[in-house]
Order: structure tokens, then sequence, then C-alpha cells
């Protein structure tokens, strides 16, 4: 799926999301930025966003981003060039599930978007800390459900009726649309994500909610 609308993904996501995601994307790299990584790993990178905002926000980062997807990490590639930081981030297919990289090898790991998509969450997860160094640091940025009125209302309706119309329109795919507000509400968020970090084996789980509960940001950290 994520292979048939890769051209289209940035523009779709920006344009449904408002700009929104920007904002997300900018406040989970502030605060990566504290914990002054030298080697970031962004999986799920999909067209390499995330990876290419912290680039520019933390000189001193080295970024590998890894998806399943190479049409995706394609439109990533010409981005990276783009922006001259072929120097910086590096992309490889790889899947989340088994990760290509040597245990205790990354400061930070990041996902925006991604591991709701994982087939396992939690083995997707118990990878990534795998790969983290000891304290290393986790961030997750996700998707969650508004639970208040009107906020609650308001989104359910766009994200059932507006959202997957236009999302067709401009995609041309039939069911990538609807896929994703299937998957954000079959998907557990708030503590019930947290529980899911921790039974991968992460520690001092945390959450923020973003947006009146739109998406979420998560942590956690790699405890021996
Ligand atoms: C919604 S996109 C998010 C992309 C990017 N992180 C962003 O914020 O725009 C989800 C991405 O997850 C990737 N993906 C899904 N399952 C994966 C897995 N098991 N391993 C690696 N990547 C995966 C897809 O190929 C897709 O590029």
């Amino acid at each position: 799926m994520f292979n048939d609308i890769a051209p289209k993904y940035d523009f779709l996501n920006h344009f449904l999301s408002l700009g929104i995601d920007k904002i997300w994307r900018r406040k989970v790299v502030r605060s990566i930025i504290k914990h002054n990584p030298q080697e970031v790993l962004d999986i799920a990178t999909g067209t390499a966003d995330l990876a290419i905002l912290l680039a520019k926000k933390h000189s001193t980062s080295n970024i590998t981003g890894v998806d399943l997807s190479e049409n995706m990490l394609a439109v990533g590639r010409r981005k990276i060039d783009e922006f001259n930081l072929a120097n910086r981030i590096t992309l490889k297919q790889g899947d989340s599930l088994s990760l290509p990289f040597e245990s205790n090898t990354f400061d930070v790991a990041m996902v925006a978007f991604g591991v709701r998509n994982y087939e396992d969450p939690v083995k997707g997860m118990a990878e990534t800390l795998r790969v983290l160094k000891p304290s290393g640091k986790f961030y997750v940025l996700e998707f969650s459900m508004p639970r208040k009125f009107p906020m609650a209302q308001l989104y359910k309706f766009y994200f059932w009726a507006i959202l997957p119309l236009i999302g067709r329109m401009i995609s041309g795919h039939k069911q990538a649309y609807t896929y994703l507000p299937e998957s954000v509400s079959a998907f557990p968020d708030g503590i019930n994500f947290i529980q899911l970090m921790k039974n991968a084996g992460f520690s001092d789980c945390k959450f923020k909610k973003l947006s009146f509960g739109i998406a979420s940001i998560y942590q956690g950290e790699k405890h021996l």
C-alpha cells in the first residue's frame, strides 16, 4: 500500500492534516535534541520527513532511516539530496520486526506514524530496544483518538467521512485512506499503548497528548 501511494504521500500528509503534522514532528525533534544524540534511528522512516527535520535542527546527529517500502525510500532519498544531507542521513530497506543493525547501536530511536502498521507492535518495539544503547531513548509519534466533546465528534466526522474521500481522489488508491481511520481506531492509545511499550521492555514510559488528543508523543528508555 505504501509503495502505491508513495508519490502522493507527502502532499496528502500535509494537506489532510492541515499542516499540523509538521508541528507535531517539530515537537518530537525538540525533545530528542535535548539528549544531544549522535546516532539516531528513524524506524518506518517513509519519505524521511522526521529524519530530515532532525538533521536540520541538530547538526551533530547521524541518522539512519529504515523502511519496508522501497518507493517511500526513493522519495526520501530525493529529498535528502535536495537538502544536501546525504552525508548525514542513510536510508536502508528493512523490517522493524527484524532490524538490520547490531545490538546497542543507537542513542535514540524514533518512529512517526509507523508502529500502528507493524504486524506485531510489541515484537517491533522489543527489536527497537535491542538496537538502542543502554539508557537510549525511544520516541513514538502516533495518532490517538480525542475523547472529549466536541473534538471527538468533529474528528470522527472528518476522519471517517472527509479524509477517505479526499485521500482516494488524490492518491487514486481505494483502501489507503479508509485504512487510516480503521487502523487508528483499532490501535491502543494513551495508557494502553504505554502498556505495549512496557511489554516490549521499555522503562520510564510516559506520553503527552497533542492537539486535543488527535496525536500523542510517547517516550521510553532502555534500562538494563
Ligand atoms: C504512515 S507512514 C509514516 C512514514 C514517516 N515515518 C512519516 O512520519 O511520514 C508508515 C510507514 O511505515 C512503513 N512500515 C510499515 N510496516 C513496517 C515495518 N514492519 N518495518 C518497516 N517499515 C514499516 C511503511 O512502509 C510506511 O512508509
